[in-house]
């Protein structure tokens, strides 16, 4: 259900990227629990949309959306998980890290996160090619005297938006748990 409901929505944020015709999309609960006897359709249009995508889109105008994985990032098969990241992820960061720094960023790739060795390393993350993160209040004041923008960035926009892209909930001060900059950046 959870599956369809996010191949749905994506599908028809592309067709309304697009300006197709088609009405504006009704909400995504009614598209994906209506007892309809469609259903076979449904599934059929929601699994071939992204094909017919990848041929005929260009970038998106739209702000590209946030989607969760269909199930926990976890249990994501490698080639669900890379995936996920080409189709959902790759899209989203490009955008918001281009915005924070066109120059810096002009060339945005898996290998900006993962590393020139990527492959090599089977995309394991944290990457220790990226900038090595304090772990004190001492450490961030010390960092921010000189990166006080891209501080705001990763806090704001990079962390909380890939926590929601990989479903995972962000950090939590209180209990040490969940999506950080650690998961990233690895420690100075
Ligand atoms: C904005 C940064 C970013 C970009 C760009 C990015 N990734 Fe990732 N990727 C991550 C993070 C963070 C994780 C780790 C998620 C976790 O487990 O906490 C990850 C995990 C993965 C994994 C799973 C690794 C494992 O150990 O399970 C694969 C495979 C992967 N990425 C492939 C790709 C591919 C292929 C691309 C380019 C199409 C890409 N990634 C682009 C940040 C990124
Ligand atoms: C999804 C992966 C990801 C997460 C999460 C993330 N970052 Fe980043 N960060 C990057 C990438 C990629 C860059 C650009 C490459 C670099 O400068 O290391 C970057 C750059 C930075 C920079 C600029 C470094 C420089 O020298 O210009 C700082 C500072 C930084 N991150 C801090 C943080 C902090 C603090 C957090 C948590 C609030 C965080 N990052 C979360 C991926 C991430």
């Amino acid at each position: 259900m959870l599956e369809l409901s996010a191949l749905a929505l994506s599908a028809m944020l592309v067709v309304t990227a697009c300006g197709s015709k088609t009405q504006p999309p009704p909400p995504t609960e009614v598209q994906a629990t209506s007892p309809d006897p469609t259903t076979a359709t449904t599934a059929t249009t929601a699994t071939t949309a992204p094909a017919a995508t990848t041929a005929t889109t260009a970038p998106p105008a739209v702000p590209a959306p946030l989607t969760p994985p269909p199930k926990p990032w976890h249990d994501l098969s490698d080639d669900e998980k890379k995936a996920h990241m080409k189709d959902v992820i790759m899209p989203a960061m490009k955008q918001r890290f281009q915005a924070f720094d066109g120059e810096e960023f002009a060339k945005f790739t898996c290998a900006t996160c993962h590393g020139a060795n990527a492959r090599d390393v089977k995309f394991e993350m944290p990457n220790p090619e990226l900038t090595k993160l304090p772990e004190t209040r001492e450490g961030f004041e010390k960092l921010a005297q000189t990166k006080q923008k891209a501080l705001d960035f990763m806090g704001q926009v990079v962390m909380p938006d890939m926590a929601t892209m990989l479903g995972e909930p962000p950090f939590d001060p209180a209990t040490n748990k969940g999506f950080s900059c650690y998961n990233c950046h690895t420690k100075q």
